[in-house]
């Protein structure tokens, strides 16, 4: 192939026609919508009231689960396992997520089958409607309601009534859940005097030689890593969670002479070694970012920093209360132990203790 020929140009010999002598292209025609079908519902009045019966049917059904919903939630116990699963929960979540299913099924079948089935086309117009339009709309969901059956098929109407209000019940009976009161127990952990300090992945015990100064250790009571004579555990089921999410703490060590105390609690260290709740006094996240050289201690949800060689004072962020701190000891094995339960609630503040801080 000659050079030339890559390069094409349009020459004198093609007739290039003016911009003005373009034919418009042919219309196409609209082709419309298609014929409307009636749909089987619509011709055949013994399939309508079968369908009539199936979506009452669902929202029976929603009926009874929100009915079992309410059974199961007072008779289950809430650490009951099935197949290692909380089997309260798992009740609760089927029986409700199925009320809610069977009622949207059933509303969908209702507008597909039963309700009035014609064909519209609106055109496009201004955002605002005009007011007649307005007012024809208005006429319009009047004519809607009428026409979806609401008045004449009382069956479908009172049982999808009856599936909504029922649907209340488990909304009502969970409001049981913020009793009752808690007493005094967001004053107490389980930590007691003489409880060792453990590894809180290995449950075992530490002792003063095992954190080196500027470590950080992750530690537990030893009682939620014991069990009876029967080998099984103190602590399970929502009270070991109950009982982690209070008595959860962090052993820290520091040079003793950097240690500055706060009133009262010059001797709760051992060797430098001091124990800190690990949850934050704002909103309860667990903490551990640990600097060692500044001695603080970092929240990762809203950066509250505390000084754990300064009684565990806030020196910045939203938390306004000092980490509480645990009282040690060593036990005549050599293991560190608590002195004591908190002297303060740990975690987030609540009223009483607003009241009664100093
Ligand atoms: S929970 Fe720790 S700073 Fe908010």
């Amino acid at each position: 192939m000659s050079p030339e020929s890559h390069d094409e140009q349009p020459t004198d010999d093609v007739a290039v026609p003016a911009r003005n002598d373009i034919e418009p292209a042919e219309p196409i025609e609209n082709p419309g919508l298609p014929e409307h079908l009636p749909r089987p519902t619509d011709v055949d009045p013994k399939l309508a009231r079968r369908a009539e019966r199936q979506v009452a049917g669902m929202f029976t059904a929603a009926i009874v689960l929100a009915l079992a919903f309410c059974v199961a939630y007072f008779t289950i116990p809430r650490d009951a396992e099935v197949f290692g699963w909380f089997s309260l929960n798992l009740a609760l979540g089927l029986t409700l997520g199925l009320a809610l299913f069977l009622i949207g099924i059933g509303a969908i079948q209702w507008a597909k089958k039963l309700m009035f089935d014609q064909e519209i086309i609106e055109m496009r117009h201004p955002a605002r409607s005009s007011d007649e339009d307005r007012e024809a709309a208005l006429v319009a969901v009047g004519q809607g309601v009428s026409e979806s059956g609401f008045g004449r098929r009382p069956l479908i109407r009172n049982s999808l009534i009856g599936a909504v209000a029922f649907l209340g019940l488990p909304a009502i009976i969970m409001l049981r859940d913020l009793g009752p009161l808690p007493g005094d127990k967001l004053f107490k952990t389980v930590w007691r005097r003489g409880m060792r300090v453990v590894n809180d992945v290995s449950g075992i015990p530490l002792r003063p030689g095992d954190i080196e100064v500027g470590q950080l250790v992750n530690a537990q009571p030893a009682i939620l890593f014991e069990t009876d004579s029967h080998g099984h555990a103190l602590f399970h089921g929502t009270d070991l969670l109950q009982a982690k999410a209070k008595a959860s703490v962090i052993a820290v060590r520091i040079r003793p002479d950097d240690i500055k105390p706060r009133k009262g609690q010059a001797n709760w260290d051992v060797d430098g070694i001091m124990v800190y709740s690990k949850i934050c006094t704002h909103v309860g996240c667990p903490i551990s970012l640990w600097e060692q050289q500044t001695h603080h201690l970092l929240c990762p949800c809203h950066q509250t920093t505390y000084d754990l060689a300064d009684g565990g004072k806030v020196i910045f962020g939203p938390g306004h209360r000092p980490l509480p701190q645990l009282p040690l000891a060593v036990d005549q094995d050599g293991y560190l132990i608590a002195t004591s339960d908190f002297h303060e609630p740990v975690g987030p503040s609540f009223p009483e203790v607003e009241q009664n801080r100093d």
